[in-house]
């Protein structure tokens, strides 16, 4: 959450400061603001808004070579100008950008700055005016290692100074900061998509690290003040991936890459027949008496997938966990457990937290994430990428897909079990795009379940899962109040409120549930309520709404979800929404 970044080089900080901005809006978009040098001043800009309006209040004859920049999604203070940021100290020596939320704000305002008048509501300016007031007694070094000695949460910090502006402090903790190096320019960012322009190398800070930028030089210190030395990444991110080509939307676009995915990641772990997962971590997994899989939002779901297959079809426990929840009170149960989680955006700061937790256990984690060099790809000790490419849209779309896929080579390489293999991805693949070229048939669907306040999804086993993840995305984009049910479970309470005004949309994955999930929806029907099933050919029945190329194993749950993904654009793009930047989200969730 937040976008930050930081220039200092040949070019027009201004400039490079906005486009970069832009690239990061996906990590909050609710206020925006820059602060570069000119002459021999720091002037901020900062408005409620995205940044295009941003780029509309600043004068495009201005030029700058040093700047720092910030996309806001609010954690403390409502949304408005004065808690945008850059804030800047009491006395106007130190402007700042942050990421993530200082926990013991309140108590070191109290202790250390109780006659300093404070603008914002924000936790941000408590930072920049501790800055201010430690520089008065020591120098900038001394000053940075007690400010990083007395803050307590998450924060990546970039500071511009008035009396050396030709240098910006990074500090980071528990939320990524990442440093580029281009020919005469240095930059700092929350995410390295922030780079694609100009740099062709970068580094991670570490938790607790600072570092002091110069146009040709990167300091990098520990928090006692050692010099610490980074392995340069090179920057691979590649301009095609994150542009939206021809599509209105990237939700659209990520939905219909899913087949290109699905062979991406059939080309990494498939190689003559067999599945190419590392065998030292199958072994693990094959030797633990139980696996946690620890996730959020549409992982989560997507985890639910891995125990169903797992209990199913391997007989092993295993116990899926939503990460914010058991950060503090994780106790492990067994002689020997494995630890799985599971982030597209490998930031998300419950997840990392869990594993943090993990750690200090000594268990052993896998991190299945879609994002190379996260923190949790390094974090944990192995890690299996999802091969999606950038997913852009807040929406997540493909990695679920190549989650669900992923956690199917993973369970059939655990039991040694190829032999269908190629012919389930075969299969789903046709499926997918057969989906993706009839789209146009889900329109009857969303035509008369746009203007409804409330639905459910419901399923059975994965049709259940599937239904969960289908009802997420619903209220993500189209605002319209889902749930996702095990159709069983209606007649225990859900079933109250149906009436003529509340759709239920049923996905019907198999012979065996189909009897049961129609009976329910008889059930609906006898109180009035709208239904809609969507299925597999072989189960279609007159009435039907939604008729499916089938496929013949767990990966049918995909086809369903892709479907869902379409009903929740249409949805949105009918009510005339942001469908890429829904309100209120963010795509990386970097707070707890
Ligand atoms: C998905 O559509 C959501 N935006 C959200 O639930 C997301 O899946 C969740 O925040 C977890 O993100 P992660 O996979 O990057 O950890």
């Amino acid at each position: 959450m937040c976008g930050l970044v930081g220039y200092i080089g040949k070019n027009n900080a201004k400039d490079i400061l906005l486009s970069s901005l832009e690239l990061l809006e996906y990590r909050g978009y609710d206020s925006s603001g820059i602060a570069i040098r000119i002459n021999d001043s720091i002037v901020t800009y900062k408005d409620i808004g995205r940044v295009s309006h941003l780029r509309s209040i600043i004068k495009n004859n201005i030029y700058s070579n040093i700047g720092i920049g910030h996309t806001r999604w609010a954690t403390h203070g409502s949304v408005n100008r004065i808690n945008a940021h850059p804030h800047s100290s009491f006395d106007g020596r130190f402007t700042l950008v942050h990421n993530g939320v200082i926990e013991n704000y309140l108590e070191l305002k109290m202790m250390y700055l109780s006659d300093v008048d404070f603008i914002s509501s924000t936790d941000s300016e408590v930072i920049v005016n501790l800055l201010s007031y430690f520089i008065r007694k020591c120098s900038i070094e001394e000053a940075l290692r007690k400010l990083i000695s007395v803050l307590k949460g998450s924060f990546a910090l970039v500071i511009f100074d008035r009396d050396n502006m030709d240098r910006l402090y990074v500090i980071k903790n528990k939320t990524p900061l990442l440093i580029g190096k281009g020919n005469d320019e240095i930059m700092v960012s929350s995410d390295a998509l922030a780079f694609i322009n100009s740099i062709d190398s970068y580094i991670c800070l570490d938790d607790m690290e600072y570092a002091i930028l110069c146009k040709n030089s990167v300091k990098v210190f520990d928090s006692r003040g050692n010099i610490i030395l980074h392995n340069e990444i090179k920057n691979d991110t590649n301009k095609e991936e994150i542009s939206k080509g021809d599509y209105p939307y990237y939700m659209l676009k990520e939905i219909e890459e899913i087949p290109s995915c699905i062979e991406r990641i059939r080309n990494k772990y498939i190689y003559e027949g067999c599945i190419t997962i590392d065998e030292s971590l199958l072994n693990e997994i094959r030797d633990s008496d139980i696996i946690y899989v620890a996730s959020c939002g549409t992982s989560y779901y997507a985890s639910l997938y891995f125990k169903y297959i797992m209990e199913k079809e391997y007989k092993k426990k295993v116990d899926v966990l939503i990460a914010s929840e058991y950060i503090y009170s994780f106790e492990a149960i067994g002689r020997n457990p494995f630890i799985i989680v599971v982030s597209q955006s490998g930031e998300t700061q419950d997840v990392i937290s869990f594993v943090s937790k993990c750690k200090e256990k000594g268990l052993r984690t896998l991190c299945i994430t879609n994002t190379r060099y996260s923190t949790l790809e390094r974090e944990c000790d192995y890690s299996l990428s999802l091969e999606a490419r950038k997913e852009v849209a807040v929406a997540s779309t493909k990695a679920y897909v190549n989650e669900v896929v992923l956690f199917y080579f993973l369970e059939k390489a655990i039991m040694n079990d190829i032999n269908r293999v190629v012919v389930d991805i075969d299969e789903l693949l046709i499926s997918v795009k057969d989906v993706i070229s009839r789209n146009k048939e889900i329109d009857n669907i969303v035509k008369q379940i746009v203007s409804k306040d409330h639905l459910y999804y419901v399923g059975r086993e994965l049709g259940y899962y599937g239904s969960l993840e289908a009802a997420l995305k619903l209220k993500e984009i189209s605002y319209i109040h889902a749930e996702g049910l095990s159709s069983s479970e209606l007649k225990h309470g859900s079933i109250a409120l149906i009436d003529s005004s509340f759709p239920t949309i049923a996905l019907i994955d198999n012979m065996i549930d189909e009897l049961l999930v129609r009976s329910n929806l008889q059930e609906i029907k006898s109180r009035d309520g709208m239904t809609f099933v969507i299925t597999y050919s072989p189960f279609y029945k007159d009435g039907d709404s939604l008729s499916l190329k089938l496929v013949d194993s767990s990966l049918r749950i995909i086809p369903l979800v892709v479907v869902s993904q379409y009903i929740a654009y249409k949805c949105a793009l009918l009510k005339g929404n942001d469908i890429d930047k829904p309100r209120n989200l963010a795509k990386s969730v970097t707070v707890l």
